[in-house]
């Protein structure tokens, strides 16, 4: 049997570098696209790419050229940017995600897609705790496109048979590549800037609470939903997963404990706004039954595995 072929749009991105490795320290066949070369040393001896999403020729003339079989398409504009460049973002969000669908239905190489959505799809009225199910008034571009992402999956799944997978991400803190222009990126950068001159100063309210995951429970996810017969999946849109909530100062009072005498303040910009018509988590027991969908990581271990790989020593605890 041919070995599976594993695609990557939006290589170089937060999530897919996270996911390269992975796949590449399996084993498994990898091949990175995005309009940006991957720059981790580790990664600079798969095939890559460079294709724009936007452009459906070149994306697959790319499927065709390395026989691909499993897309995970990553490529996108995150929240926060999404806000400032509001057309762009739509046009990339959209675009990107009907040219895979679109050439999932078409190939007959291409067995799997998996396509990420996000907890910025529920908004004012999904309640604190959104429910699987909860109504759904997203109040960024962003939120809208993985909205609409989410129908079109749908209906790909059920009129042309593709099957595309997808979860609903909440925050991502991962360790080999910097974030994207989103709304819970201080969780990360915070990490960059812990021995800096003056206090890190955070761009949403100390209180803050929202939906969090370690980069290594986020790319499990992604593999163990595309593992499954498809017949388990009982939601046809993207699965509610769960791992942690804390707030700017659950997250500082932590890395105060391995640095001590660290401060923060706290300047809240238009990032604050969006951030507050999220929940601050979410239901997760349909991935839980259907899937067997079960965190590892929690707000201690992720603190724990941010400073180890910034080699940032700790007291003893
Ligand atoms: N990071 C998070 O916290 C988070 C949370 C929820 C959902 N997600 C979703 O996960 C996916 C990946 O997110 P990420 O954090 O890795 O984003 P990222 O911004 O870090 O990476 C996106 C990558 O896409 C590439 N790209 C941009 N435009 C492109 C184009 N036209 N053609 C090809 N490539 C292009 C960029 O160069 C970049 O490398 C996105 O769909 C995002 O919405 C992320």
């Amino acid at each position: 049997m041919p070995q599976d072929v594993h695609c990557i749009i939006g290589a170089s991105g937060q999530l897919g570098t996270e996911l390269a490795v992975t796949l590449h320290n399996a084993g498994e066949q990898v091949v990175l696209l995005d309009i940006k070369a991957p720059s981790l040393p580790a990664l600079l001896e798969l095939p890559f790419e460079k294709v724009d999403v936007r452009d459906q020729a070149a994306l697959c003339a790319a499927f065709g050229a390395h026989h691909v079989t499993h897309v995970y398409h990553f490529a996108a504009a995150l929240s926060a940017r999404g806000e400032q460049e509001p057309q762009w973002a739509w046009d990339l969000n959209m675009k990107g995600l009907l040219h895979v669908l679109d050439l999932a239905s078409s190939m007959d190489s291409i067995a799997r897609v998996f396509w990420p959505s996000s907890i910025a799809v529920f908004g004012p009225g999904s309640g604190p705790v959104a429910a699987q199910s909860a109504f759904r008034l997203p109040s960024t571009v962003y939120g809208i496109s993985k909205n609409v992402g989410e129908h079109w999956c749908s209906w790909y799944h059920q009129h042309r048979g593709v099957d595309v997978r997808s979860v609903r991400y909440p925050g991502l803190i991962g360790t080999l590549a910097p974030p994207g222009g989103g709304t819970t990126d201080y969780a990360v950068e915070v990490f960059d800037q812990l021995h800096g001159p003056a206090p890190y100063t955070c761009f949403l309210q100390a209180n803050e609470k929202l939906p969090m995951m370690h980069m290594d429970d986020a790319v499990g996810a992604a593999l163990q939903i595309l593992s499954v017969p498809r017949a388990a999946l009982r939601c046809n849109e993207a699965y509610n997963i769960n791992a942690m909530s804390f707030d700017p100062q659950g997250l500082f009072a932590e890395i105060g404990r391995h640095v001590p005498g660290f401060t923060a303040e706290y300047a809240p910009d238009f990032r604050q706004d969006i951030a507050a018509g999220w929940p601050d988590a979410l239901n997760d027991d349909m991935a839980r039954e259907d899937w067997g969908w079960s965190p590892k990581i929690d707000l201690p271990g992720l603190v724990q595995s941010m400073m180890e790989a910034r080699r940032i020593a700790s007291p003893a605890r």
